[in-house]
């Protein structure tokens, strides 16, 4: 016997959301999903969700469990409860509520959108298809199982604190166009995808990673797509700025130069984003902060430096 307590929420009955617990017997083998549906038909009828497959195909089934997100048809009931006897059900996260755990999806298939997700050939369309060698299609394969659930998209931190942000999602989706050899946009894409809101704005937190049900593992693919924007040369941003800028240093000396960093990343002509910088900098100055100029050599450097040319040698 478990307790899911669920976030209910009804619009046109009640403008604030609630709490509201079922009790229900887990049956031996039962999914959440199935659970989820006990409760609709034999307890209440009300109670809202999308579902469609039932074998994690479709998507549709996401929902958080205690705090994360994941396809409901994907896992075991028993595995999910905690303290004793509970479940916490509740909406998908970075998205509005419509009703019970229904939410507006809108913003997500707009950021999809964004990233133009079809194929942009150089050439005009041949006779028949346009092949692919197996080692070509290896690189676009992850990112093809994307199922579109919004899992990732729902426990993304970045996201919580500023909506202009891209999402895993529709990177994860970018770079499967991005890594196309049959595309022919690469360079326009990644400068699009260099802006802000973009890639550069991933805090490299992989959450992503964590929720995702599949093998797309969003963050891998944005660390793909920042890989292809500095091979492109596309780096007058300050994201590009900061990577090569941290590259550089620890290449160099083994060691992060604190003082270059911040400077090296919002550029040395950025008159703007020099004095944005200043106040930052006064306030760790009066408090003792600035790192020092000078730092004692660290030790064995050359082993660092070593693995700076085997990858570049790579
Ligand atoms: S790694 Fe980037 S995209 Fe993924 S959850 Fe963290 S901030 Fe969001
Ligand atoms: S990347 Fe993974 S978590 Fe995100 S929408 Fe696609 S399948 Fe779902
Ligand atoms: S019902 Fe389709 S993925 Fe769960």
């Amino acid at each position: 016997m478990a307790t899911f307590r669920i976030k209910r929420y009804n619009p046109e009955k009640q403008p604030e959301p609630y709490y509201e617990e079922f009790q229900l017997d887990i049956p031996q083998g039962a999914t959440l999903l199935d659970c989820m549906n006990q409760i609709k038909w034999t307890l209440d009828g009300s109670f809202t969700y999308r579902m469609s497959c039932r074998s994690a195909i479709c998507g549709s089934c996401a929902v958080k469990a205690n705090g994360h997100a994941l396809l409901a048809c994907q896992r075991q009931a028993s595995h999910l409860v905690k303290n004793g006897d509970t479940i916490v059900l509740e909406p998908l996260g970075n998205m509005k509520p419509i009703k019970d755990l229904v939410v507006d999806f809108k913003p997500f298939w707009d950021k999809i959108d964004k990233i133009k997700p079809y194929l942009q050939p150089k050439t005009r369309a041949p006779e028949k298809e346009r092949l692919q060698s197996p080692e070509q299609f290896k690189r676009i394969d992850d990112s093809s199982t994307c199922i579109m659930c919004g899992s990732c998209y729902s426990d993304c931190n970045v996201l919580e604190v500023n909506d202009k942000f891209l999402g895993p999602a529709a990177l994860a989706k970018a770079q499967r166009f991005v890594e196309d050899s049959r595309d022919g946009k690469t360079h326009e894409r990644v400068k699009e995808l260099s802006k802000p809101g973009g890639i550069w704005d991933c805090t490299h937190c992989a959450e992503c990673v964590e929720r995702c049900p599949k093998p797309a593992r969003p963050f891998d693919r944005i660390k793909e797509v920042m890989t292809v924007a500095l091979e492109e040369r596309v780096t007058n941003n300050t994201g590009a700025r900061h990577a090569i800028s941290f590259t550089k240093s620890i290449k160099s000396s083994g060691r992060l130069n604190e003082n270059t960093l911040p400077v090296e990343s919002v550029g040395y002509f950025n008159v703007k984003g020099l004095f944005d910088l200043l106040p930052v900098g006064l306030r760790m100055l009066f408090k003792g902060k600035i790192p020092p100029i000078l730092h004692k050599s660290i030790d064995d450097v050359d082993d660092v430096k070593r693995i700076f040319m085997e990858a570049d040698k790579e």
